[in-house]
């Protein structure tokens, strides 16, 4: 794959399983998404999307200082609320098809994380920070509120109260602010911060990717419907597992004290 703004590289692991590791690379401009940005990601995520061998995807910026430091306020500048509209509704459908990618996804947040980063990193399944992380939506202090997501992934990540206190104030916020309020799973020295993330990919993929997958998915479910709906699809998948060679082979590997060899069948 030939892109100019983003990275992607596939990486084996000592179990000879393979991990996605993508690069948004904008590093003059602090990552920040432009056009060009943007429709590499498109073209890479599509790409993505059908790679079942892939069993876990880490996102990072380039460079030491920013993970993503938003959309590209620069590209603003004329915009009307009809072209805003649909900046806003291209760049919801891109983070979605994140958010939906069948296997896990990482997001090191290695630096600044900011409107449309941030967004980005909440599209991903867990994030992982840099002790020096900055993040934040700051939309508040451009005239503007949040267009990729950032209202609505963080409400459901942190709750009404912290997603008030972020997206209303506009402020930046320390790494440790994101891990005490439970928008980090992690958080690490700036030098550790890629081997952590290799190692959660590591532990992601060696478990059974259909499960690994429907559990995403169990969890996406029950946060858009009612717990009794969330029960209910919870089961669907669970009988679905029934159906796969790799239940079989956990349970077998269970009784035979070995560790299992996923097919993700
Ligand atoms: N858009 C365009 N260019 C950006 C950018 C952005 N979001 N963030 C940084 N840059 C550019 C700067 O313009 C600068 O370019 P030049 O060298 O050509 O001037 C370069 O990156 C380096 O940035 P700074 O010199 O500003 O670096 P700094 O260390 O002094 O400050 C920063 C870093 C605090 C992150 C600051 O760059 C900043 O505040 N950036 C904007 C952050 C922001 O407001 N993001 C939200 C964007 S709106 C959005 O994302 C809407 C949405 O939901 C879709």
């Amino acid at each position: 794959m030939e892109l100019k703004h983003v990275k992607y590289d596939l990486m084996e692991t000592a179990a000879g399983h393979r991990i996605g590791v993508l690069k948004i690379a904008r590093p003059e401009a602090l990552n920040a998404l432009n056009k060009f940005v943007v429709q590499d990601l498109k073209v890479l995520v599509g790409e993505l999307a059908s790679k079942r061998e892939i069993r876990a995807l880490i996102v990072t910026g380039e460079g030491e200082k920013s993970f993503v430091a938003g959309a590209d306020i620069k590209e603003f500048e004329g915009l009307h609320t009809s072209s805003a509209r649909e900046l806003a509704l291209q760049g919801q459908a891109l983070f979605s098809k994140i958010e939906d990618l069948p296997f896990p996804v990482i997001a090191t947040v290695n630096g600044f994380a900011l409107g449309g980063g941030l967004e980005l990193a909440l599209a991903c399944d867990f994030i992982l920070a840099s002790s020096k992380a900055r993040w934040g939506l700051p939309e508040v202090t451009l005239g503007l509120i949040p267009g990729y997501g950032g209202t609505q992934r963080l409400l459901r990540a942190v709750g009404r109260s912290l997603a008030k206190r972020v997206a209303m104030s506009g402020e930046m916020f320390t790494a440790k602010q994101g891990y005490e309020w439970g928008l980090f799973a992690e958080v690490h020295e700036p030098e550790a911060l890629m081997t952590a993330a290799l190692k959660l990919a590591e532990t992601l993929a060696s478990r059974a990717p259909l499960a690994v997958g429907w559990v995403k998915e169990a969890i996406h479910h029950g946060a858009d419907h009612g717990l009794a709906e969330g029960l209910k699809h919870e089961a669907d998948l669970f009988s679905r597992t029934f159906e796969t060679s790799d239940h079989i082979e956990g349970v077998r590997a269970f009784i035979e004290k070995r560790a299992p060899n996923f097919l993700g069948k």
